[in-house]
Formats: structure tokens, C-alpha cells, sequence
């Protein structure tokens, strides 16, 4: 374990930053929320995107942390959370690694596992039939079948797919099983709306609900495709969703398409509104997949009518840049984040994604040289058009709950 002293950045970062303040720094702008640590050039740093967009100061509360493996990103959102929840602020965190086990126990939560085979089940589509519940339900499901049919839907095959979510959604609370029925044999009554047959209308929905029905009796089996778990709710502090069991595998982006179209569906319940983080960890394992990006770059817009601030983290801008099998498409999530989120904490990057982050956030040449020789556990905040360098301070406790290194160390 290293010691508290080899976190300190060597000196010239300071000097080199102090050297780029070309930006204006409003005094009173980190001086509340939870406390980060230290500002290096200006002494403590708050942070709270929930105050500082209630009094204008951010337009929206959506973050980007950002950093190569290992420079502290996720010990920062542990700790962050932590001081955040006894600020009664809740959070859901989509947990890739498994690594938030320790945190949610401090809480008194138990992680939920989402597993092939496993018990928990989570429903992402909504009841009723009001078109914010249809369009949602059809937006989702367009984005799975896209997702595994690596193309997107012709006009035919999204029409057929909003037809069938319109039937399934006369029951209770319809599940992907009804769609995929309502597709394979769609009503007379679909069918003439269109001024079309109900053989056209199978034929246009087919390849659709076979893609849709893999979903209810392949490898994701019983995970979607079922009444969402008795107790399965956003009370308490936090909710983390484990998926380590699935990391590598292809399904990952659509789970936690899933598992976010299921909060989707309860942040809009009625009933007492907390303001909430949602958090996406290693988020380059899910939006490397075109239709799962764009889907989530529309539910990223929704955050503010939520109450939500988004936190997604990434190694690098090039995760989204130029994965997935549709360029252009990842090229527009990578646009959206920059122009959807007003805070990044960027912590070391390589050369190439250094110069990468500061051509998309019009960072200086010094910020960008900061980038490449900033310690661990250091971060360059960009907060609109500030810039602040923060040394993240944990505590003993929050320390242990974020020491991924003990099975390196052991
Ligand atoms: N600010 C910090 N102070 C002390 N230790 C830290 C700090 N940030 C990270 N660490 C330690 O460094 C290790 C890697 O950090 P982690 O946040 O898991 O990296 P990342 O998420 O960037 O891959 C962890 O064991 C963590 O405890
Ligand atoms: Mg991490």
C-alpha cells in the first residue's frame, strides 16, 4: 500500500495550470456540495451538480469521468456517493466489475445480481398506454433488435414494432414475451390501420420478433421477459445492479439497456422524488454497441425532467469515438456526452487521449500536458468553462471500500 504523500502531483502541474488560467473561476462555484478534496491553486473543492443547477450555474448535472485503468476513478465515485448519501441523495449504479459490494454494505444494501439462471428479474417495460409508456416501450425495443441485428430497423419493421407494443400493451403490464406474440400473429385491426393485411404485416414484423423472442429463450432467459422480482425497488439510499457475471459477454449492452429502461419506468412513479445519481461504470463495455448508444444518449437527455444526474465513466472519448460497428452513430453519442455534460473529471490519460479529450473539450495545450503527468487519485475537473485540479482526498473507510488492488497486492 502506498503511502498518503505519493498522491501529491508532482509540483509543476500546479505551476503549468496557474500558468493556463486564461478562464474566469467564479469564487463562490465549488464551495458547496460534498467535499472532493483540494483544489490545488485554490485551497478546498466542493462539488454538488444538484445545488449548482438550481442556482444556474451548471445547465445541466451530468458528469464524465474520465481516466486510464487504475487512476482512481471509481474510488472517486465511491467516495463521492458515500458523502453524497448523507446528503439523502440516492444512486443506482450499474456495477460491470462487481467492485461496489463493499460500499453498498456500508449503506446497509445488499447488490442486486443480474446472472443467466439467476433469480432476479426486472421488467423494462412500462403499463399503460399513454405515449410516453408506448414510445418508450417501442423505442426499447427497436434498440435491442437493432442491437442484435446489427442494423437499423427499416420503416416497415419499427411501424410493425409499434403496432405490437400498442397490442401488448391492452393487459396488465405487457412483457417482451407479448410483444413477440403480438408480432408473430399482429391483429386484423393493426393491420388495417396500416391499409395493409395481416400477412404483410407478419412478413414486415418477422425477423423482428424472432431477434425479440432469442431475447425471452436464449442466454438472457428469464432475466427480462418476466413480472420485475417482488421487493425490487428504489427505496433506500442505493441500488447497485452487479453484472459482473455477464462482463464479457455480448449481452451486457442489452442488459443494462434493460435494467435502465426499468428505472426509467419507476423514476417516473408517483410519489416523493429524490434527487439521484445514476452511474454507469466502465460504461466502454456497453456504448461500444451503436443501437445501445444511441438509446442511451435519449435517456441521458431525459435526466433533468427525472431529477437524475447521469455519471457515466470511460477510459477514454475514443470508447464511444470509434467502436461499434456504426462510426457515425458512435460519433454522435461522443458529441452528445460533450454537449450533454457539463462536468468532467478527467484523471491521467495516454497521449493520443489526452490530445483527443482536449480537442473535444477545447482544453488548452497545459491542460492537455496535465493530463498526461497527473498523479493517481488527481483529477482535472472541467465544470462548464472551468478548470480546477483536484487531489481527491479519502478517508481511512472510504479507502477501504475502494481498494481494488487487494487481489494485486494479496
Ligand atoms: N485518491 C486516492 N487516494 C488513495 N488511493 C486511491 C485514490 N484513488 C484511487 N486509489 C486507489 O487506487 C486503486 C485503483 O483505483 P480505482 O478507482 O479502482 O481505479 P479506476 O477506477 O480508475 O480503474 C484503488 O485500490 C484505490 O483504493
Ligand atoms: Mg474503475
Amino acid at each position: 500500500m502506498s503511502t498518503a504523500s505519493s498522491w501529491l502531483p508532482p509540483v509543476h502541474e500546479s505551476t503549468l495550470l496557474g500558468a493556463a488560467m486564461a478562464v474566469p473561476v467564479a469564487a463562490g462555484v465549488v464551495r458547496s456540495g460534498v467535499p472532493i478534496g483540494h483544489d490545488l491553486l485554490r485551497g478546498s473543492f466542493c462539488f454538488d451538480p444538484f445545488t449548482q443547477y438550481a442556482a444556474g450555474e451548471l445547465s445541466n448535472p451530468n458528469m464524465v469521468v474520465l481516466g486510464q485503468i487504475g487512476r482512481g476513478k471509481s474510488a472517486f465515485l465511491k467516495s463521492f456517493l458515500l458523502r453524497n448519501a448523507a446528503w439523502g441523495r440516492a444512486a443506482f449504479v450499474v456495477d460491470p466489475k462487481g467492485e461496489y459490494g463493499p460500499l453498498a454494505a456500508a449503506l446497509g444494501v445488499t447488490p442486486v445480481a443480474l446472472r443467466p439462471g439467476g433469480t432476479i428479474r426486472l421488467n423494462p417495460l412500462g403499463a399503460g398506454t399513454t405515449p410516453e409508456v408506448l414510445t418508450a416501450n417501442g423505442t426499447l425495443v427497436a434498440a435491442l433488435t437493432e442491437s442484435t441485428l446489427r442494423r437499423r430497423l427499416s420503416p416497415r419493421e419499427r411501424t410493425a414494432v409499434d403496432l405490437a407494443v400498442a397490442t401488448a400493451a391492452r393487459g396488465s403490464t405487457p412483457l417482451l414475451s407479448n410483444v413477440v406474440e403480438a408480432l408473430l400473429i399482429p391483429s386484423p385491426a393493426a393491420a388495417a390501420s396500416l391499409a395493409t393485411t395481416t400477412r404483410q404485416l407478419t412478413e414486415d414484423g418477422r425477423d423482428v420478433a424472432l431477434e425479440l423472442r432469442r431475447m425471452c429463450t436464449g442466454d438472457l432467459a428469464g432475466m427480462f421477459d418476466a413480472p420485475t422480482t417482488d421487493g425490487l425497488s428504489l427505496d433506500g439510499p442505493m441500488v447497485v445492479l452487479d453484472l459482473s457475471g455477464l462482463l464479457h459477454s455480448d449481452g451486457v449492452g442489452l442488459l443494462v439497456t434493460c435494467a435502465l429502461a426499468w428505472l426509467g419506468h419507476q423514476l417516473v412513479r408517483p410519489g416523493p422524488r429524490l434527487q439521484r445519481y445514476v452511474v454507469l461504470d466502465e460504461a466502454w463495455s456497453i456504448l461500444g454497441d451503436a443501437a445501445v448508444s444511441r438509446w442511451f444518449q435519449g435517456s441521458w437527455k431525459l435526466a433533468r425532467a427525472r431529477g437524475v444526474a447521469n455519471i457515466c465513466v470511460l477510459h477514454r472519448l475514443a470508447d464511444v469515438d470509434t467502436l461499434g460497428a456504426e462510426g457515425p452513430a458512435a460519433k454522435a453519442l461522443a458529441a452528445g456526452l460533450v454537449a450533454d455534460s457539463e462536468t468532467w473529471v478527467i484523471f491521467g490519460q495516454s497521449h493520443d487521449d489526452a490530445s483527443h479529450t482536449a480537442r473535444a473539450l477545447g482544453l488548452s495545450g497545459v491542460e492537455e500536458r496535465i493530463l498526461q503527468r497527473v498523479a493517481k487519485g488527481t483529477a482535472l475537473w472541467r465544470i462548464g468553462g472551468m478548470s480546477h485540479l483536484v487531489r481527491h482526498q479519502l478517508t481511512p473507510v472510504e479507502l477501504a471500500l475502494a481498494n481494488t488492488d487487494a487481489a494485486m497486492v494479496r
